[in-house]
């Protein structure tokens, strides 16, 4: 299965056959140069095929793809002058990017222009609360920095407060339970560096979040993808991976998925804690998103289904992304307290503490959360409808399922336009998450586009304004290949 395959840096060169196993499936039946070369291209900004690796020689590829040399030849020449290849004489080609262009998935998160961006599904801190929290925070701060600072596990009273929603939520957990982490994302590289060797394979959900994928690429891990919609999880094909190749991990986001925003059904729940259990695999689930519940009951922790130690297996993340703000660095894993020592140990590795003045002002929020989460859900209610209202409006083809919670539409363009209809977009002046930003294999998803709402109702009107205007003009939108554009 070529799902999810990346050549790893240390490798410094790709061979033949690798490198054709990656390309999409309509490359390989119609190799003509323009197409290999945005299909290698397409790897290149994925991370798919790391920088400065060395690529089979012309005439290795042709054979390997069932090419003429020409064809081969014409594609390097083009990458070579867009500045994605280069050659060294009796060295070969190498990977690189073209001068002044960013770093692979570290896109600026805010356009600089006046752009509108819907490739970020997060909204800015709601108003008033980080300023009260800083004032309560501040003669705290006094306190604690008459310490030395180095807190790897996190501020005691943090982790006091995040096990105790825990257990109010259902999932008895005590403090030692809890690791404080930069962010949820960095609570998912400290699983996988602790749980994971090279080559390990990791069960993810297809589609799924985009930097979730890349931190599984980074690792330098296999995936082993299970179809989710937003109809759901394909359980069954969950169940069959997880029996017949036995990933060390699974990753998942059961709450508001990102991108589909499908709710996983308790009966799945119950189904994925027992076949991953079964199958030895650390279950990692990413609960990112699961207060952000617009339609129904907030859910249950999904380790709390596991009773009598059933749940064992178990890695939950949290964050206070989604609640507060992205650019407060703070989230957390709950596990065994065993592994919570091992994983601090990962992180001091790269990373001694967080920051402390962070916890403290995240002490403050997790007190208030619960009064200040029914406005930030009704505001985000009200954007969700001026979205459906735009789209109704301006691009009456286009399809979604209203996701019960979360911050975005999956939406079906009916076409396989997405990288495109993003690339004009861009060139209007909205930066959006094309659909194979999220896809576990390159070039799939191209039907789809995630659009969150989670900009105020005029941005959002005005953004599917300018897509329905890129996606409607004149010349028709070609299967084509995106600039990376960085999402969350
Ligand atoms: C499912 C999921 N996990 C993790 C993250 C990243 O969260 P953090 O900012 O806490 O690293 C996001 C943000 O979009 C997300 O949607």
């Amino acid at each position: 299965m070529a799902s999810g395959r990346v050549v790893h840096t240390a490798d410094r060169t790709i061979g033949s056959r690798q490198l054709a196993a990656l390309l999409p499936p309509e490359v390989l039946a119609r190799p003509g140069y323009r197409a290999l070369a945005e299909a290698v291209r397409t790897l290149i900004l994925d991370g798919r095929v790391p920088l400065h690796v060395r690529l089979p020689a012309e005439r290795e590829l042709a054979e390997a793809v069932g090419a003429s040399r020409a064809t081969v030849t014409a594609a390097y020449d083009l990458l070579r002058e867009s500045g994605y290849l280069h050659s060294r004489r009796g060295s070969g080609t190498f990977t690189e990017l073209p001068a002044g262009h960013a770093p692979v998935g570290a896109h600026a998160l805010v356009p600089d222009d006046d752009g509108i961006d819907l490739a970020i599904a997060a909204m800015g801190a709601p108003e008033g609360v980080l300023g009260e929290a800083l004032a309560w925070a501040a003669p705290r701060l006094a306190e604690v920095a008459r310490t030395p600072g180095y807190r790897p596990y996190g501020l005691p009273e943090l982790r006091a407060a995040v096990a105790d929603r825990y257990t109010r939520r259902g999932l008895p957990t005590r403090p030692d339970q809890i690791l404080v982490t930069a962010g949820a994302q960095q609570a998912l590289v400290l699983a996988l560096g602790l749980l994971c060797r090279v080559g390990d394979r990791v069960m993810t959900e297809n589609p799924t979040y985009a930097n979730a994928l890349d931190a599984v690429r980074h690792a330098r891990l296999r995936t082993a993808a299970v179809a989710v919609s937003d109809r759901g999880w394909d359980m069954e094909l969950a169940e069959s991976a997880l029996r017949q190749t036995e990933p060390r991990a699974a990753y998942v986001v059961p709450d508001f998925h990102n991108p589909t925003g499908s709710l996983m059904p308790v009966e799945d729940r119950q189904r994925l804690l027992a076949a991953t259990r079964r199958a030895g695999t650390w279950l990692i689930v990413d609960e990112t998103i699961s207060e952000i519940a617009l339609d129904v009951p907030r859910p249950a922790p999904l380790a709390s289904l596991g009773s009598r130690g059933g749940a064992d297996h178990v890695l939950t993340i949290g964050s206070l992304s989604k609640t507060h703000w992205g650019g407060l660095r703070v989230g957390w894993i709950r596990a065994g307290a065993q592994l919570i020592t091992e994983l601090t140990a990962v992180r001091v590795a790269s990373d001694m503490t967080g920051s402390l003045l962070d916890q403290l002002v995240a002490i403050r929020l997790l007190a208030d959360l619960d009064q200040g989460l029914p406005a930030r859900l009704a505001q985000l209610r009200d954007q969700r409808s001026a979205l459906v209202t735009a789209l109704q409006q301006y691009t009456p083809e286009w399809r979604w399922q209203l996701p019960p919670g979360g911050l975005s539409l999956w939406v079906d363009l009916g076409e396989p336009v997405s990288s495109a209809l993003a690339e004009r977009a861009g060139a209007a002046g909205v930066h959006i998450g094309r659909g194979a930003r999220f896809g576990v294999d390159p070039g799939t998803f191209e039907h789809r586009l995630r659009i969150p709402y989670t900009l105020p109702a005029a941005r959002l009107e005005e953004g599917v304004r300018r897509l329905a205007a890129a996606f409607h003009e004149g010349v028709p939108l070609s299967p084509a290949v995106d600039r990376p554009h960085w999402v969350a």
